[in-house]
């Protein structure tokens, strides 16, 4: 029995929390849930978005997974995401990206990995006002975690069969951040003989994802850079609602879609819960349960292709539970 701790969020995070939940226990995977509350409805009762029994209960535990949480746009408290990522020094975002058969999508046979680093870049909220003229926030790059970060994306294409890994920067524009990124990227890349290494600036990035996705393998990138391409990767394989994602560090991991936690359609039923439940099939593999991983992956793969039950989001009809209680039947 392998106890994790659930952290369902808020706007759509419950209902495609509870949709996950249903497809992993039908799996088999024997799991004892430890259900804890994160985001702004619990400032009421403890002051903070993030108490510190939800960190306990994820330190406890050791494996976590979660739906996503709302941040106040402009104002408000910091982003429990991120507070989560950097208390717990989830140093990787790992995000694949892979298409699936009967998914509509301009793409077929998109197979890419976006490593994000997790802690720093514009994300490690050093920011402040120049009185009332402007405002200022610092990108922290820090030579040790440009180490870690590719050192962790060279070793999973090793690990996974990957031929190439390509770093994204700006180190043209930023030459002391960025291009601290992609020379500690070259130096780390030179011990790792058996997978290739490229470079490519962001915006190149951009427009060659949309034009040429085929050339890339595994991409490593600072904390902004990889925001904005997992949700550019996204598009390229069906939309939010089916990119997972998995927050790892040295002690923890949090299990997580890429998706926000898209208010409007919050409790109607139609959001799509593929993203976080390929996210739990990232962490039934990380605790290794490889069979009820595979057995979700087939799964999806069978009701995808069927094309008969989807959500609104793939042109269907099917509601959350629906697609969900699908799954369960296709095992
Ligand atoms: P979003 O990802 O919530 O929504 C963007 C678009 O994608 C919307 O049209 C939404 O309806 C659609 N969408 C997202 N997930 C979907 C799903 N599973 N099924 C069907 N459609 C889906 O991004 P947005 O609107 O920028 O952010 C909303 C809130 O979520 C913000 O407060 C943001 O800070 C927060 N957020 C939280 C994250 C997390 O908890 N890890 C990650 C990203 C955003």
């Amino acid at each position: 029995m392998h106890k994790i701790t659930l952290i369902p969020g808020d706007g759509i995070g419950p209902e495609v929390s509870k949709a996950m939940q249903m497809v992993v226990e039908a799996s088999g995977a024997q799991i004892e849930w430890e259900e804890v509350e994160a985001g702004a409805h619990q400032i009421e009762k403890y002051g903070t978005p993030l108490p510190d029994h939800v960190i306990e209960a994820v330190k406890k535990n050791k494996i976590a997974i979660k739906g996503p949480i709302t941040t106040p746009v402009g104002k408000g408290f910091k982003s429990v995401n991120v507070t989560l990522r950097q208390t717990l020094d989830l140093y990787v975002n790992l995000r694949p990206i892979k298409s699936f058969k009967g998914i509509p999508s301009r793409y077929e046979n998109i197979d890419l990995v976006i490593v994000r680093e997790n802690t720093e870049d514009l994300y490690a909220g050093i920011e402040h006002k120049i009185g009332d003229y402007g405002a200022e926030s610092i990108k922290l790059i820090t030579k040790p975690a440009c180490e870690r970060i590719v050192e962790f994306a060279m070793d999973y294409a090793e690990k996974n069969g990957r031929k190439l890994v390509t770093a994204i920067h700006k180190a043209n524009i930023m030459k002391l951040s960025d291009g601290l990124f992609l020379e500690t990227a070259r130096e780390v890349a030179e011990a790792h003989k058996d997978v290739d290494f490229s470079d490519l600036i962001v915006d190149a990035a951009a427009m060659n994802l949309v034009m040429y996705p085929e050339r890339y393998d595994v991409m490593v990138m600072p904390n902004l850079y990889g925001d904005i391409l997992s949700d550019l990767g996204a598009g390229l394989v069906g939309g939010l609602g089916m990119i997972p994602g998995a927050n790892i560090g040295k002690d923890y991991a949090v299990f997580e879609a890429v998706h926000g936690s898209a208010p409007q359609i919050a409790g109607l039923q139609k959001a799509n819960p593929t993203a976080l439940i390929q996210s739990a099939v990232m962490m039934l593999r990380h605790i290794g349960e490889k069979e009820c991983a595979e057995k979700i992956e087939k799964a999806l793969a069978v009701v995808f292709e069927k094309g008969e039950c989807l959500t609104e989001d793939l042109g269907g009809k099917a509601t959350t539970f629906q697609f969900a209680e699908a799954l369960c039947n296709a095992m």
